[in-house]
């Protein structure tokens, strides 16, 4: 099909990969009343227009972190995102390398960050979650350390999981579960003729970063439940003081969306933050990342990098976000959409399309560079 914009994209990989995988991917919490809010807020941003100004050469790269960005865009961490196609994370990371933007590799990938690092010519960020067992998390630092990540996304905003109410319809949780539905993954992979194929023949589907805890041979359902029982309510602000002494490199805490815990990430060390809420997958009725953002700018903007997502699906919306203050963007299900429908030639085209409807968008209002070391 022909893919003219990331909507196009979303309806590749919806045709594409199995329906329990769309599902988990394009879902939001509850009612999905935040999900709806990050994308219509996003589209109310009001972007001013000036001609005139000689935008013959536009340029949208920054410096974030040290690190140049060929424009001001993360590939955002995404559980799971590597089912999307074969060894997914390693063919949207090589994307992402060749055209100058950082990926960021969940905790909960399919692919582990030696793999990512070794094959896609550069380490990715790493994010972490706050894990009860304090001995995984130490050893995931060991690794991301071990494997030069340039900088670490520390996610505070899931204590617990909210409900997703299209996971259980799906049958991605609760009865009759997740092995039934790897069974009848299996069933379609085994069909003549079946597209996709994230490469499970002869291997056991597994999350690459947790193997070493349950063994390489357990079911993913065992992962997904080890994960579940182990993601930890008791975090504090001690933690992420406790993160910040264990990692010396970019720390970014992910998840915020109050001026107060802004704050708070400041105090405890952390050289940047992401005003997020989870893609609206946490707390349903929270107030979109847009609607946060400027608050957080006006408390913490001198002092930390502040990075945002939700809702971006164009060059456009990237614009929007910078436009009120953010040094640049993270974007979550579009890079994963691109993936389930064409692999690492989908995301290279995502990225490739935002970069175009940036470029434009800074023309139309005028602009031909992002400040020099923020995005601002
Ligand atoms: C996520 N997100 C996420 N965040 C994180 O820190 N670690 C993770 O493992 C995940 N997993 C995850 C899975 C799926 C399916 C989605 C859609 C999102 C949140 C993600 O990093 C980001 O905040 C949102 O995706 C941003 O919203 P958009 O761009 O998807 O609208």
């Amino acid at each position: 099909m022909v893919i003219a914009e990331v909507a196009d994209f979303r309806e590749a990989a919806r045709r594409r990969v199995p329906h329990f995988l769309f599902e988990y991917i394009d879902g939001g919490s509850y009612q999905q009343v935040t999900l709806g809010r990050n994308v219509e807020d996003l589209a109310d941003v009001t972007l001013g227009q000036w001609v005139l100004r000689d935008v013959s050469e536009v340029d949208p790269s920054i410096t974030l972190f040290g690190q140049r960005l060929s424009l001001p865009l993360v590939l955002a961490p995404v559980g799971l995102a590597g089912l999307n196609a074969r060894r997914g994370e390693v063919q949207a990371a090589r994307a992402a390398n060749v055209a100058g933007v950082p990926l960021c590799l969940s905790t909960v990938s399919a692919c582990t960050i030696e793999e990512v690092a070794a094959e896609s010519g550069q380490p990715p960020w790493f994010q972490l979650y706050m894990l009860r067992d304090r001995g995984f998390v130490t050893a995931m630092l060991d690794r991301a350390k071990a494997a030069s990540c340039p900088a670490l996304v520390f996610t505070v905003d899931l204590p617990v999981p909210g409900a997703r109410y299209r996971d259980r319809r799906s049958g991605l949780t609760g009865a009759p579960g997740l092995s039934g539905q790897l069974q009848r993954l299996g069933q379609a992979l085994a069909k003549p003729g079946w597209c996709w194929d994230v490469g499970l023949r002869g291997r056991p589907l597994t999350l690459g970063n947790v193997a070493g805890v349950l063994g390489s041979s357990a079911p993913l359902s065992d992962f997904l439940g080890w994960l579940a029982d182990n993601f930890d309510p008791a975090a504090t602000w001690k933690d992420l003081e406790w993160v910040r002494s264990q990692w010396s490199g970019p720390l970014i805490v992910k998840g915020i969306l109050h001026p107060d815990d802004a704050r708070a990430a400041l105090a405890a060390g952390a050289d940047g933050i992401v005003v997020s809420n989870h893609g609206g997958r946490q707390l349903d009725g929270a107030m979109s990342a847009v609607k946060a953002l400027p608050g957080i700018v006006d408390t913490v903007g001198g002092d930390l990098v502040v990075l945002a997502d939700g809702g971006v699906r164009s060059g456009l919306d990237v614009l929007r976000y910078l436009s009120l203050g953010a040094d640049a963007v993270l974007a979550g299900r579009p890079w994963v959409w691109a993936l389930g429908s064409a692999g690492e030639r989908g995301v290279a085209q995502l990225i490739a399309m935002l970069d175009a409807e940036l470029r434009a968008a800074m023309a139309l209002t005028g602009e031909t560079r992002l400040a020099a070391g923020s995005g601002k």
